[in-house]
């Protein structure tokens, strides 16, 4: 009786350690292909904390999806191996909403009943990549490409770098303000991407203004107004955008943090885009439910 209950326990024992081994496989095998996908390289040491995050926040995610009381998915995506802490230190910037104009009151148009706009071909989402917290640039071209899109009829992809680099009122990587983005492709034109590409850091100005100009820049009280023409620079909070996947999201904190551009509403949310690239919420999207969430009516301001 004894042998045969040891011998049990021992075949139990088995079966556990083969499954434990088998499910922490499984991880390991996640883990490496996510890291090809985003190519991802680290140290030895590096390596099992970045696998130890990614895994707690899949549980994070499976748990959040889990919840029919969330409006909105998560997904992994390129932020995959950062703490909440870590993505916001590296993506986003309060210190960069210095200066910024903020509306005190919020005009609102009236409410028309299935009224909705898009601009998102006016436009294209970028990727700012990490050690560079440029998303401020990315808004104030966003704005401008889409002004020249629908007033001009050029469509552009405009330089991001050039403001980085040339425009010396804001901070280039360290994060600035769009609406002086724009009075600088205002007063100096601006040239396109392929011209002067994004390299996700500062180097000494290469070339100042271009050949594309807008007229200035002006706040937009009424981001629905707004909106009917086309695409608006807003600056929001984005602590918890970080796994952001589908659905309509108002999870936000109160750091105004990130400058992104609002393309567009329907009668249940904003359309934004962020500057993550592709593989990140809705092919580079996010829907916020409506008023000012995360700040999305505060401080619009667009290219005229
Ligand atoms: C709005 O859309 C709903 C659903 O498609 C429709 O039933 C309604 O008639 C529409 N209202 C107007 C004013 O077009
Ligand atoms: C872009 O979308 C808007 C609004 O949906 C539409 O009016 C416009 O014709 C589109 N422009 C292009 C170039 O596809």
């Amino acid at each position: 009786m004894k042998q045969i209950l040891g011998l049990t326990t021992v075949i139990l024992l088995g079966i556990s350690l083969y499954m434990n081994g088998q499910s922490e496989l499984q991880t390991q095998t996640q883990f490496r292909q996510w890291q090809q996908i985003h190519q991802k390289f680290y140290t030895q040491i590096e390596e099992q904390y970045r696998r130890m995050v990614f895994e707690e926040n899949k549980q994070m995610i499976e748990k959040h999806n889990s919840n029919p009381e969330n409006t909105y998915k998560m997904a992994i995506n390129q932020f995959g191996d950062l703490t909440k802490e870590e993505f916001v230190a590296i993506y986003l910037s309060s210190e960069q909403s210095q200066g910024l104009r903020r509306k005190q009151q919020k005009t609102k148009s009236e409410y028309i009943e299935n009224e909705s706009y898009d601009w998102r071909n006016t436009t294209t989402v970028r990727d700012m990549k990490s050690g560079c917290i440029s998303s401020w640039a990315f808004s104030a071209v966003g704005t401008a490409e889409s002004y020249l899109s629908v007033v001009k009829s050029q469509k552009v992809l405009l330089s991001a770098q050039q403001l980085l680099d040339c425009d010396s009122t804001s901070f280039s990587c360290n994060g600035g303000v769009p609406y002086r983005g724009l009075d600088y492709i205002a007063d100096n034109g601006i040239t396109v991407e392929s011209v002067y590409p994004y390299t996700a850091k500062f180097s000494p100005c290469k070339r100042e203004g271009g050949p594309y100009r807008i007229n200035g820049e002006e706040d937009v009280d009424d981001l629905k107004t707004a909106l009917r023409q086309y695409a608006v620079s807003v600056f929001v909070d984005a602590t918890n955008w970080q796994f952001y996947s589908t659905g309509i999201f108002s999870n936000c904190e109160d750091n105004i943090n990130f400058a992104a551009t609002a393309v567009g509403f329907t009668d249940q949310y904003w359309i934004v885009q962020s500057s993550y690239g592709t593989s990140w919420g809705l092919n580079g999207y996010i829907l916020l439910a409506p008023g000012d969430t995360c700040g999305v009516e505060s401080y619009g301001v667009r290219a005229v």
